[in-house]
């Protein structure tokens, strides 16, 4: 096939600048501008909103048209026929695996849910009203002073093992979070019990009583894993690329990555979004409330609304939305006034021409957050779970890195605006 070519004129050049054009298998061409830096000039793509910073097999979205694939199969077919721990082996392996593979792989996974016993130790030297994003942050990061010696990330064995190694324990960190800041004691997992019970069980069990976790909640919060476990070159996947392009351990990338997930604009908009509704009380009070979110002056924005990439509906908010319904019907809860208000709050919403003219949609996070509190599961832990699930996605996109024999180190250049050579002055004369 011909290479196709972008040719760019630049007034002052006497040669026009031929540049590479690839087309992928779904989505927008790319241009290769690498060669521009000989030209002496640099893009500019503040936030990356035109700009791929690499090549990927594992997740396609299409913003205009409200698809997510994930190795080809659609979000809501994995979110209805699969399960979490399934979803983890095609995110890593990019083949839904035969029962014996699952089975192995769930073999594997949870016989690595323990974490060493010196990690409960971390956990004394926070508050008990830390915010548990802290103290993931912080215990996963340390988790490379376990693991790192035997760990040589260019051996795809090694790899594999960090990352199993990580999305087994991140369900045990999360429910040690949420034990210590209620003053219970930790709950070891249980290796009868599948992933999302495991974490049920360890996050609301406790040495007194042997209760099952609910195979139907259990289900549901499975279902808001699967929709959670990876969204292309988001902020938190392409911070923990960008640490892994350094050869930095998995657990130092994973970490920066739950830095970046922190963030209300991106993982933090479900924990923000229930304080938002909250905050807003009643629905007589929503009409204020959209007022400010369209208010430039005001930084308030309608938090579980918008997105980068969906200007069309984010399709894992429908399936979180059904999974809502399911879950508050099930809990006897549709008449909860949160949930009211914000099914008034998204009816408004998507009638009002400002977030029509912007195509600003309800997304994931505004149905994931009334979901998880109808669940039990307190306000600030709704970004550890979101950092649970998004843990496979983060290392499948590391390994694929790490497994193209061309990657680099990730160094992004700027325009530069300060000052020009200047002479020091002494502080006398200033
Ligand atoms: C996630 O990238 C991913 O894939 C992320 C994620 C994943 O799975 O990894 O999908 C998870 O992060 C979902 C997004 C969660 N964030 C929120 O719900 C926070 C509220 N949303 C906004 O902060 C915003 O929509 C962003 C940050 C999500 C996207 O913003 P962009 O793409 O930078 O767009 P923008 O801020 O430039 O908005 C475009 C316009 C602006 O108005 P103008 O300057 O053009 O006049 O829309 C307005 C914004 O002011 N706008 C909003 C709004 N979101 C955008 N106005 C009010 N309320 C909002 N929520």
């Amino acid at each position: 096939m011909t290479e196709r070519k972008a040719t760019l004129k630049i007034d002052h050049l006497a040669d026009p600048i031929e540049l590479p054009i690839y087309s992928g298998t779904l989505g927008p061409d790319v241009v290769d501008i690498g060669q521009l830096v000989k030209h002496n000039y640099f893009t500019y793509d503040p936030g990356f909103v035109s700009t791929a910073a690499c090549e990927s097999k594992i997740t396609f979205i299409d913003g205009d048209k409200g698809i997510l694939l994930h190795r080809g199969y659609a979000i809501n077919q994995l979110a209805e026929k699969s399960d979490y721990i399934e979803v983890c082996y095609l995110l890593l392996n990019g083949e839904l695996p035969t029962q014996a593979q699952k089975d192995a792989f769930l073999h594997e996974v949870t016989h690595h849910s323990m974490v060493h016993e010196q990690i409960s130790l971390f956990f004394r030297g926070f508050r008990r009203d830390a915010h548990p994003m802290a103290i993931m942050v912080g215990v996963v990061g340390a988790l490379s002073a376990f693991y790192h010696d035997k760990l040589n990330i260019s051996d795809p064995q090694h790899r594999m093992s960090a990352a199993i190694r990580l999305i087994a324990k991140m369900p045990t960190i999360a429910a040690m979070c949420y034990k210590y800041s209620i003053g219970q004691p930790f709950m070891y997992p249980q290796n009868h019990l599948n992933y999302t019970e495991n974490f049920l069980h360890m996050m609301f069990g406790t040495p007194c009583d042997n209760k099952q976790p609910s195979a139907t909640l259990a289900r549901a919060l499975d279902r808001i894993f699967i929709l959670h476990a990876d969204h292309e070159q988001n902020a938190s996947t392409s911070t923990v690329r960008l640490a892994g392009s350094t050869g930095a351990n998995p657990y130092a990338c994973v970490s920066a990555g739950i830095g970046a997930l922190w963030g209300p604009a991106h993982g933090g908009a479900n924990e923000a979004c229930l304080t938002m509704l909250h905050e807003i009380g009643d629905v007589k009070n929503i009409d204020t409330y959209i007022k400010r979110a369209k208010d430039k002056n005001d930084p308030f924005r309608l938090m579980g609304f918008g997105h980068r990439v969906y200007k069309n509906y984010d399709p894992r908010a429908k399936v979180m939305r059904e999974t809502c319904y399911e879950v508050l019907n099930e809990l006897g809860l549709q008449n909860d006034p949160i949930f009211k208000l914000a099914m008034k709050l998204e009816k408004i919403a998507l009638e009002d021409e400002y977030f029509v003219e912007k195509k600003l949609y309800p997304n994931v996070d505004f149905y994931s957050g009334i979901t998880l509190s109808a669940l039990g599961i307190p306000i600030n832990m709704f970004t550890v779970i979101f950092a649970l699930a998004r843990t496979v996605g983060w290392l499948s996109q590391w390994n694929e890195m790490l497994s193209s024999p061309d990657h680099k180190l990730g160094r992004p250049r700027q325009l530069y605006t300060g000052h020009t050579d200047r002479n020091f002055v002494d502080i006398d004369k200033r």
